[in-house]
């Protein structure tokens, strides 16, 4: 039996994406934080990906700079330096060093990789629309990059874990492919 769930639930239904660490800024002075509303919106030619930006986040600021990003994707065994980062902004602590992360530089774009996570995005924004609280960030990925081990074109969850956002304080992980008939 299904029952109806209040409205301000309902994205928990659609939520897991997963999650990325996305960097702002440049090598001398980067920020980074944690978002989980990203979606791709076209695959090749551009290939571009949207991501959902609250106004008020120190990383935007520095984005804003350059008009570029980096996201990161980090597997299992970053939890919780995916939600500190999250949770905490960089306008009152230098994150990257609390969270023990390593910046790296990127091969197109001037926002950092944090070197840990298994894959780059480098993008430029393209467009931005604003609703309400948040910008949507229309981005262009320029660059991209993922640990060989663990990508055969899609992430092979039997050695990586990415992480996924149910709500709170609360993550769940990819961990088998399932092959539909062709
Ligand atoms: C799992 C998780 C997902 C999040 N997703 C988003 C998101 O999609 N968009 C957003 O604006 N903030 C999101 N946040 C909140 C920001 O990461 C948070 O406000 C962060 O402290 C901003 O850091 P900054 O001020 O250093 O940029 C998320 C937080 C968590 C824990």
């Amino acid at each position: 039996m299904k029952r109806g769930i209040p409205l301000n639930q309902s994205k928990w239904v659609i939520e897991p994406g997963c999650v990325v660490l996305v960097t702002g800024g440049t090598m001398a002075k980067a920020n980074a934080m944690t978002i989980s509303w990203q979606t791709p919106i076209n695959t090749a030619d551009p290939c571009l990906v949207l991501l959902v930006m609250g106004h008020t986040r120190y990383t935007y600021e520095l984005i804003k700079q350059n008009n570029e990003l980096v996201i990161n994707v980090p597997g299992e065994e970053l939890l919780e330096q995916t939600h500190l980062l999250g949770t905490v902004s960089g306008r009152q602590v230098d994150k990257m060093k609390k969270a023990g992360l390593t910046l790296a530089p990127a091969k197109l774009v001037q926002p950092p990789w944090i070197a840990e996570c298994a894959g780059h995005l480098e993008c430029q924004i393209v467009e931005t629309f604003t609703v309400k609280t948040h910008d949507l960030l229309v981005c262009e990925v320029v660059h991209a990059a993922a640990e060989e081990a663990f990508f055969d074109g899609a992430w092979i969850p039997e050695r990586f874990h990415t992480l996924h956002y149910m709500q709170k304080t609360q993550y769940g992980v990819l961990t088998r492919r399932l092959d539909a008939a062709p």
